[in-house]
């Protein structure tokens, strides 16, 4: 029932095939892929290039967050590389709704991301179409940050929201700062997918960290 997203933010990039397996092994259920531009976030990961280079080496799903301020100017590329969900953030588009119909129409699942400061009710008009509600438990940008509280109360909103658009296959995902810890009260609220970056990768035993933020 509940899913976790490991983060290649905090992966060894210099042996990516390797990190990407034993994440794998471990018993992840998605690759979470954090895109950044240097513009929407003060900083700069990777792009394409990279996600289509890994895509033959793991049959997991890729999770691709989008940290951009032109979103839209990507969505064919990761089509063709072959992604399961692509999500934007909220703050990036002025016109959502028509972004979701494309990212459907391309054959990717459609996720909007909010930052810490975004209310979940800015997602109101665009609920019932929605793939995936994604937040952010830190300000995007760097792995390896505190957990922020108020990120609970907003899944319990961000639920509420899809029950009032009878939006039954939408999954609510939280990203940042997420361990064995703060997994329980997100899980409690109504989250089902989990990502976590220097938890996982960062823990002795992979598996057995994948295996607390899961059942804790
Ligand atoms: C933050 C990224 C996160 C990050 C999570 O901007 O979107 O996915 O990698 O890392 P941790 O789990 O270490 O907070
Ligand atoms: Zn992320």
């Amino acid at each position: 029932m509940i899913k976790v997203a490991p983060s290649m933010l905090s992966a060894d990039f210099s042996i990516l095939r390797e990190e990407i397996k034993s994440i794998e092994l471990a018993g992840a259920d998605f690759l979470h892929i954090d895109v950044m531009d240097g513009h929407f976030v003060p900083n700069l990961t990777f792009g394409a290039p990279i996600v289509k280079a890994i895509r033959p080496h793991t049959k997991l799903p890729f999770d691709v967050h989008l940290m951009v301020t032109n979103p839209s100017d990507y969505v064919e590329e990761y089509a063709k590389i072959g992604v399961e969900y692509f999500t934007f953030h909220q703050e990036t588009v002025p016109h959502m709704h028509r972004l979701i119909q494309y990212i459907k129409s391309s054959g990717m699942k459609a996720g909007v991301s909010l930052n810490p400061s975004t209310p979940v009710s800015t997602l109101e008009d665009v609920a019932a179409e929605l793939d995936m509600i994604l937040i952010m438990s830190v300000n995007p940008g760097f792995g390896g940050q505190t957990f922020i509280p108020r990120a609970i109360e907003k899944v319990k909103q961000a639920k509420a929201l899809l029950d009032a658009a009878g939006n039954t296959t939408a999954v609510i995902e939280v990203d940042g700062g997420i361990n064995d810890k703060t997994a329980v009260p997100i899980k409690a609220a109504g989250a089902t997918v989990l990502v976590a970056g220097s938890a996982v990768f960062g823990a002795p035993d992979r598996a057995a960290m994948i295996e607390a933020i899961r059942n804790n």
